[in-house]
């Protein structure tokens, strides 16, 4: 792998955008209640720092995570300067707020979601991700749907999220795709061993790395700031300038319900490493001793389709 030299500007399809990235999952009560008011606040700050590299998904609080970004990005300028990105195939019921944990990846399926996520953001998306693939529907069918909107203009770039290295394959035969959005932190590094990273990297795939902060777990691995030296990086900005530095095609997007951390997060795209320290780093790693699944069954069952 060739060492990053810059890692606050990642190349995405024929664009570049600034690094990290924001996860909008949090501002829609994935960890903990959430203020809509306070929300719009982090949001337009984001955009005054410069995160303007959004994620969101309709099934993020079964519409809600939609209508909250686009009321932001309704506001002076703003939706030209943000890059948003919104994911389809969780099957919800936006008047109940219901999921039954079903996903679709038919035609049909995909002609409604589109639709309603531009209602619901008040604009059309820069990138459109499938959340998961449906087995039931070959990956030819929903990706040649997602090649007719990427034609019709009513979504820029097409990604998929948490396939498996076949569809991946299958799916890039008959669209032109741009992201793979995947879990990817110090403690979650399946895509280096299971195919994913370089098969991207073969195709001129952009990786998205979610949850990098370990949904939250990475950030409190020192207990006092005492054990850093003055100056010294926090553990999230550790994190995230790690993942950004595995390569120019990988994105970190955190996500958090605060200004503050937002500000932390931000700042990691300031932090340099030596070989030294990578290999360091990647030692530590290396010597983990991690167990268990990333999700509970019901949630794993849809990863790696
Ligand atoms: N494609 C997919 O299937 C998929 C799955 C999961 C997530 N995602 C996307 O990836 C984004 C990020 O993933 P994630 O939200 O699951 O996990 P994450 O970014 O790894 O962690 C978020 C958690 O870390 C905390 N946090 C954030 N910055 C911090 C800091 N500087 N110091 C200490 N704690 C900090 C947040 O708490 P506070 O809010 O209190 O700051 C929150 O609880 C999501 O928002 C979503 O857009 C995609």
């Amino acid at each position: 792998m060739s060492e990053v030299t810059d890692i606050r500007l990642k190349k995405i399809a024929d664009l570049k955008v600034p690094s990290p990235g924001f996860g909008g999952m949090s501002v829609s009560n994935a960890y903990g209640k959430a203020d809509d008011e306070q929300s719009k606040e982090l949001l337009r700050h984001a955009i005054k720092l410069g995160v303007t590299f959004w994620d969101s998904a309709d099934i993020y609080g079964c519409g809600h995570n939609e209508k909250l970004l686009g009321s932001v990005l309704a506001e002076g300028d703003n939706r030209s300067k943000v890059f948003l990105a919104t994911k389809f195939g969780f099957v919800f019921d936006e008047e109940t707020g219901r999921g039954n944990d079903e996903v679709r990846g038919d035609r049909e399926y995909i002609r409604q979601a589109i639709e309603n996520s531009i209602r619901r953001l008040g604009t059309t998306p820069d990138l459109y991700y499938q959340h998961r693939v449906d087995p039931k529907t070959p990956v030819e069918e929903t990706y040649s749907a997602l090649e007719e909107l990427r034609k019709e203009g009513k979504i820029k770039h097409i990604g998929i999220s948490e396939p498996s290295v076949e569809s991946l394959k299958r799916a890039a035969k008959v669209a032109k795709i741009s992201a793979l959005q995947v879990e990817y932190s110090p403690w979650t590094t399946d895509i280096e061993r299971n195919g994913l990273l370089a098969t991207a990297r073969e195709l001129g795939i952009t990786i998205v790395a979610y949850s990098p902060l370990g949904r939250g777990f990475l950030t409190g691995r020192f207990k006092s700031p005492t054990e850093f030296e003055e100056g010294g990086v926090t553990p999230a900005q550790l994190c995230l300038a790690w993942v950004a530095a595995q390569g120019e095609d990988i994105i970190p997007i955190p996500g958090t319900k605060s200004i503050e951390r937002l500000e932390d997060n931000w700042a990691s795209r300031e932090v340099k490493f030596t070989s030294e320290e990578l290999k360091e780093i990647r030692d530590v790693i290396d010597g983990l001793n991690i167990a268990g699944e990333r999700y509970p069954d019901f949630r794993m069952k849809h990863i790696g389709k």
